[in-house]
């Protein structure tokens, strides 16, 4: 995909500059920590963010990945499923959840109960982009990289459109046009 500028929502640069600003903010809240927090990323969506983001963490952390489902197509299903769980034990350590989009808000509640029924020290959340127009359940989010305005489905760098265009490494409006586009590909 070769999108138009006026589509982009954040380009490579923006998003590398989004990434550091994150990293200082996660180092200077954790540093303190007797045990190493850890930093867990939400399958799949979050992985280029993840991966970038913790360049850019200046402490010793530990990284893990949960896995969840609750979207199909461009709409949240709103029922969230676990399919797979962290392998480390969070007991009195800071979790920090990394997510791309929180957007109704459905995903990010179910994790945020999920780690606080383990004994953490702290459940933290860290989102790429925040959609606060699409919310239905309010959550708290300690980091954010970009508010958005309006409720558009973008697509891009881990954000995908029935599991395609993740590694794209900028982010996007899409257009029906780009749907369609799409749901011709994957035919
Ligand atoms: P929520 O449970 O409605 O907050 O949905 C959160 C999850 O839905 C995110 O982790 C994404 O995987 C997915 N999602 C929400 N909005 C978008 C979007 O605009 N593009 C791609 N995926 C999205
Ligand atoms: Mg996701």
């Amino acid at each position: 995909m070769n999108k138009e500028k006026q589509d982009i929502v954040l380009t490579t640069e923006q998003i590398k500059e989004i990434c550091e600003r994150l990293g200082k903010e996660i180092t200077r809240k954790v540093k303190g920590d007797k045990k190493p927090p850890i930093i867990v990323g939400v399958l799949k969506g979050a992985v280029p963010f993840m991966m970038d983001l913790i360049k850019y963490v200046d402490t010793t952390i530990i990284t893990d990945f949960i896995q969840i489902k609750s979207y199909e197509g461009t709409t949240s299903t709103g029922k969230v499923q676990l399919l797979k769980d962290i392998s480390f034990d969070c007991e009195d350590r800071t979790v920090i959840i990394v997510e791309d989009i929180v957007d109704t808000g459905c995903s990010m509640s179910f994790l945020i109960k999920h780690f606080k029924s383990h004994n953490p020290k702290r459940v933290l959340v860290c989102t790429l982009f925040n959609k606060s127009e699409a919310r239905k359940i309010p959550v708290k989010i300690d980091f954010v990289g970009h508010e958005l305005v309006g409720n558009h489905f973008l697509i891009g760098y881990g954000l995908d459109y029935n599991e395609v265009c993740r590694n794209l490494p900028y982010v996007f409006n899409a257009t029906k046009k780009d749907i369609d586009e799409l749901d011709t590909i994957l035919k």
